[in-house]
Protein backbone atom coordinates (compact mmCIF):
# COMPACT_ATOMS: atom_id res chain seq x y z
CA UNK A 1 0.00 0.00 0.00
CA UNK A 2 1.51 3.33 -0.86
CA UNK A 3 1.98 5.70 2.10
CA UNK A 4 0.04 8.97 2.09
CA UNK A 5 2.54 11.79 2.29
CA UNK A 6 4.28 12.42 5.74
CA UNK A 7 4.72 15.80 7.40
CA UNK A 8 6.35 15.35 11.03
CA UNK A 9 7.05 18.17 12.60
CA UNK A 10 9.09 18.69 15.56
CA UNK A 11 7.93 21.37 19.10
CA UNK A 12 8.48 22.53 22.37
CA UNK A 13 6.54 23.20 25.06
CA UNK A 14 2.08 23.93 25.28
CA UNK A 15 1.85 26.11 22.61
CA UNK A 16 2.87 24.05 19.65
CA UNK A 17 1.18 21.21 21.08
CA UNK A 18 -2.41 23.20 21.95
CA UNK A 19 -1.85 24.83 18.04
CA UNK A 20 -1.30 21.30 16.75
CA UNK A 21 -3.84 20.01 18.59
CA UNK A 22 -6.37 22.63 17.33
CA UNK A 23 -5.15 21.91 13.67
CA UNK A 24 -6.16 17.74 13.94
CA UNK A 25 -2.63 16.92 13.93
CA UNK A 26 -1.06 13.54 14.89
CA UNK A 27 0.74 14.60 18.39
CA UNK A 28 3.24 12.87 20.12
CA UNK A 29 4.43 14.33 23.61
CA UNK A 30 8.25 13.71 25.01
CA UNK A 31 8.48 13.58 28.53
CA UNK A 32 12.29 10.98 28.52
CA UNK A 33 13.17 12.27 32.40
CA UNK A 34 10.46 11.15 33.54
CA UNK A 35 7.01 11.33 32.89
CA UNK A 36 6.69 9.86 29.74
CA UNK A 37 8.67 6.95 30.70
CA UNK A 38 6.53 6.39 33.84
CA UNK A 39 3.27 5.99 32.04
CA UNK A 40 4.42 3.59 29.51
CA UNK A 41 5.73 1.73 32.14
CA UNK A 42 2.47 1.83 34.56
CA UNK A 43 0.29 0.51 31.31
CA UNK A 44 2.64 -1.72 30.69
CA UNK A 45 2.50 -3.45 34.00
CA UNK A 46 -1.00 -3.18 34.46
CA UNK A 47 -2.47 0.02 35.35
CA UNK A 48 -6.09 0.82 33.87
CA UNK A 49 -5.58 3.60 32.93
CA UNK A 50 -3.61 6.93 33.79
CA UNK A 51 -5.29 10.13 34.19
CA UNK A 52 -3.43 13.49 34.03
CA UNK A 53 -3.94 16.85 35.65
CA UNK A 54 -2.41 19.93 35.91
CA UNK A 55 -2.64 20.45 40.02
CA UNK A 56 -1.67 18.65 43.57
CA UNK A 57 -5.01 19.70 44.60
CA UNK A 58 -7.23 18.60 41.36
CA UNK A 59 -5.72 14.80 42.16
CA UNK A 60 -6.12 15.10 45.82
CA UNK A 61 -9.84 15.66 44.71
CA UNK A 62 -10.19 13.49 42.05
CA UNK A 63 -8.98 10.51 43.89
CA UNK A 64 -12.08 11.33 46.05
CA UNK A 65 -14.24 10.59 43.51
CA UNK A 66 -12.03 7.40 42.51
CA UNK A 67 -11.70 5.48 45.62
CA UNK A 68 -9.94 2.23 43.59
CA UNK A 69 -6.87 4.81 41.90
CA UNK A 70 -3.25 5.67 42.99
CA UNK A 71 -2.09 9.12 43.45
CA UNK A 72 1.31 9.72 41.40
CA UNK A 73 3.59 12.34 40.44
CA UNK A 74 6.63 14.75 41.85
CA UNK A 75 7.01 18.24 42.40
CA UNK A 76 10.53 19.32 42.57
CA UNK A 77 11.42 15.51 41.40
CA UNK A 78 9.97 14.43 44.96
CA UNK A 79 6.42 12.56 45.73
CA UNK A 80 3.64 15.13 47.28
CA UNK A 81 2.94 14.70 51.04
CA UNK A 82 0.09 11.21 50.79
CA UNK A 83 0.91 10.28 47.59
CA UNK A 84 0.67 6.49 46.72
CA UNK A 85 3.60 7.11 43.90
CA UNK A 86 6.31 9.38 43.02
CA UNK A 87 7.07 10.04 39.25
CA UNK A 88 9.98 7.02 38.70
CA UNK A 89 9.14 5.24 36.22
CA UNK A 90 10.82 1.89 38.41
CA UNK A 91 8.04 1.82 41.13
CA UNK A 92 5.22 0.83 39.03
CA UNK A 93 7.26 -2.20 37.86
CA UNK A 94 5.13 -4.07 40.37
CA UNK A 95 1.72 -6.34 40.30
CA UNK A 96 0.06 -3.96 42.77
CA UNK A 97 -0.87 -1.15 40.41
CA UNK A 98 -2.73 -4.08 38.06
CA UNK A 99 -6.52 -2.87 36.66
CA UNK A 100 -5.91 0.05 38.53
CA UNK A 101 -6.44 3.93 37.35
CA UNK A 102 -3.31 6.07 38.49
CA UNK A 103 -4.13 9.94 38.34
CA UNK A 104 -0.42 11.53 37.68
CA UNK A 105 0.57 15.76 38.13
CA UNK A 106 3.96 16.19 37.15
CA UNK A 107 5.79 19.90 37.19
CA UNK A 108 6.26 19.52 33.29
CA UNK A 109 4.40 16.67 31.30
CA UNK A 110 0.56 17.45 32.39
CA UNK A 111 1.27 21.09 32.39
CA UNK A 112 2.88 21.00 28.62
CA UNK A 113 -0.03 18.81 28.14
CA UNK A 114 -3.37 21.15 29.74
CA UNK A 115 -6.06 20.08 28.88
CA UNK A 116 -6.48 18.68 25.61
CA UNK A 117 -10.16 18.80 23.46
CA UNK A 118 -11.63 14.96 24.13
CA UNK A 119 -11.33 13.86 20.30
CA UNK A 120 -7.41 15.15 20.31
CA UNK A 121 -4.83 12.50 19.32
CA UNK A 122 -2.22 12.55 22.02
CA UNK A 123 0.17 9.76 21.86
CA UNK A 124 2.82 9.33 24.64
CA UNK A 125 7.03 8.55 23.06
CA UNK A 126 10.49 7.65 25.16
CA UNK A 127 13.03 6.43 24.48
CA UNK A 128 11.39 3.06 26.17
CA UNK A 129 8.65 2.92 23.01
CA UNK A 130 10.66 4.17 20.22
CA UNK A 131 9.78 1.87 17.25
CA UNK A 132 5.95 1.07 18.61
CA UNK A 133 5.13 4.87 18.77
CA UNK A 134 6.71 5.45 15.46
CA UNK A 135 4.76 2.45 14.40
CA UNK A 136 1.56 3.53 15.45
CA UNK A 137 1.50 6.90 14.29
CA UNK A 138 2.21 5.61 10.73
CA UNK A 139 -0.90 3.40 11.40
CA UNK A 140 -3.24 6.70 12.21
CA UNK A 141 -1.52 8.49 9.32
CA UNK A 142 -2.84 5.59 7.23
CA UNK A 143 -5.93 5.33 8.60
CA UNK A 144 -6.64 9.02 8.07
CA UNK A 145 -3.63 11.12 6.94
CA UNK A 146 -2.54 14.42 8.68
CA UNK A 147 0.58 16.05 10.45
CA UNK A 148 2.41 14.29 12.69
CA UNK A 149 3.96 16.74 15.64
CA UNK A 150 6.48 15.77 18.07
CA UNK A 151 6.47 17.49 20.96
CA UNK A 152 9.26 17.45 23.47
CA UNK A 153 8.06 18.80 26.78
CA UNK A 154 11.41 20.01 27.56
CA UNK A 155 11.85 22.27 30.93
CA UNK A 156 9.53 24.77 32.01
CA UNK A 157 12.04 26.97 31.06
CA UNK A 158 12.80 26.22 28.17
CA UNK A 159 14.04 22.85 25.53
CA UNK A 160 15.45 19.37 26.90
CA UNK A 161 18.51 17.84 25.45
CA UNK A 162 17.04 14.15 26.47
CA UNK A 163 13.48 15.03 25.03
CA UNK A 164 14.91 16.55 21.64
CA UNK A 165 17.15 13.48 21.00
CA UNK A 166 14.25 10.78 21.95
CA UNK A 167 11.68 12.94 19.42
CA UNK A 168 14.73 13.18 17.04
CA UNK A 169 14.85 9.34 17.02
CA UNK A 170 11.09 8.87 17.10
CA UNK A 171 10.80 11.26 14.05
CA UNK A 172 13.78 9.45 11.78
CA UNK A 173 12.17 6.13 12.77
CA UNK A 174 8.49 7.67 11.64
CA UNK A 175 10.02 8.69 8.32
CA UNK A 176 12.28 6.05 7.45
CA UNK A 177 11.00 2.61 9.25
CA UNK A 178 12.90 0.69 6.67
CA UNK A 179 16.23 2.15 7.68
CA UNK A 180 18.07 0.29 10.49
CA UNK A 181 17.63 2.29 13.63
CA UNK A 182 20.73 5.23 14.49
CA UNK A 183 19.83 4.89 18.21
CA UNK A 184 22.75 3.89 20.72
CA UNK A 185 22.71 1.57 23.42
CA UNK A 186 21.35 1.79 26.67
CA UNK A 187 24.71 2.18 28.22
CA UNK A 188 25.66 5.29 25.65
CA UNK A 189 22.27 6.77 26.10
CA UNK A 190 22.23 6.34 29.68
CA UNK A 191 26.23 8.22 30.22
CA UNK A 192 24.94 11.10 28.29
CA UNK A 193 21.25 11.65 29.52
CA UNK A 194 23.34 11.41 33.43
CA UNK A 195 24.63 14.72 32.39
CA UNK A 196 21.62 16.64 31.01
CA UNK A 197 20.56 19.31 33.00
CA UNK A 198 17.55 17.51 34.38
CA UNK A 199 19.35 14.11 34.36
CA UNK A 200 21.63 16.21 36.88
CA UNK A 201 18.80 17.63 38.77
CA UNK A 202 17.61 13.67 39.42
CA UNK A 203 20.91 12.23 40.06
CA UNK A 204 21.03 14.68 42.82
CA UNK A 205 17.73 14.08 44.28
CA UNK A 206 18.55 10.04 44.46
CA UNK A 207 17.05 8.97 41.16
CA UNK A 208 20.04 7.65 39.08
CA UNK A 209 18.58 4.48 38.55
CA UNK A 210 15.51 6.46 36.96
CA UNK A 211 17.87 7.59 33.87
CA UNK A 212 19.41 4.02 33.52
CA UNK A 213 15.81 3.11 33.42
CA UNK A 214 14.84 5.50 31.13
CA UNK A 215 17.64 4.74 28.53
CA UNK A 216 16.17 1.72 27.15
CA UNK A 217 15.32 1.66 23.64
CA UNK A 218 12.13 -0.31 23.15
CA UNK A 219 11.52 -2.36 26.33
CA UNK A 220 8.49 -1.71 25.77
CA UNK A 221 6.05 -2.84 22.93
CA UNK A 222 3.34 -0.33 24.10
CA UNK A 223 1.82 3.39 23.24
CA UNK A 224 -0.04 5.39 25.41
CA UNK A 225 -2.69 6.94 23.57
CA UNK A 226 -5.22 9.89 25.33
CA UNK A 227 -8.88 8.73 25.24
CA UNK A 228 -11.82 10.56 26.87
CA UNK A 229 -9.03 12.56 29.48
CA UNK A 230 -6.80 8.96 29.75
CA UNK A 231 -4.03 7.48 28.85
CA UNK A 232 -4.73 3.89 27.92
CA UNK A 233 -2.46 1.12 25.67
CA UNK A 234 -2.88 1.96 21.86
CA UNK A 235 -4.48 -0.78 20.13
CA UNK A 236 -5.90 -0.73 16.52
CA UNK A 237 -9.23 -1.10 15.64
C1 LIG B 1 7.95 16.41 34.66
O1 LIG B 1 6.88 16.13 34.09
O2 LIG B 1 8.22 17.56 35.03
C2 LIG B 1 9.02 15.36 34.87
O3 LIG B 1 8.61 14.13 34.46
C3 LIG B 1 9.77 15.56 36.14
C4 LIG B 1 10.40 14.33 36.76
O4 LIG B 1 9.76 13.66 37.55
O5 LIG B 1 11.55 14.00 36.50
Amino acid sequence: MIMPPLKVLHATGPDPLVAAVAQDHIVILVDVLRASSTIITALANGASTIIPVTTIEEARRLAQQLPNAFLAGERAAHPPPGFDYGNSPRSFLTAHIKGHPIILTTTNFTHTLGTPRPTATVLVGAFLNIEHVATTARALHRQRPRPITIISAGELDGTSVEDDLASNHIATRIQHPQDPPSYASADDLARDLLVTKHGSLLVHAGYKDDITFCSQPNRYALTPILRDGAFTAYSPG
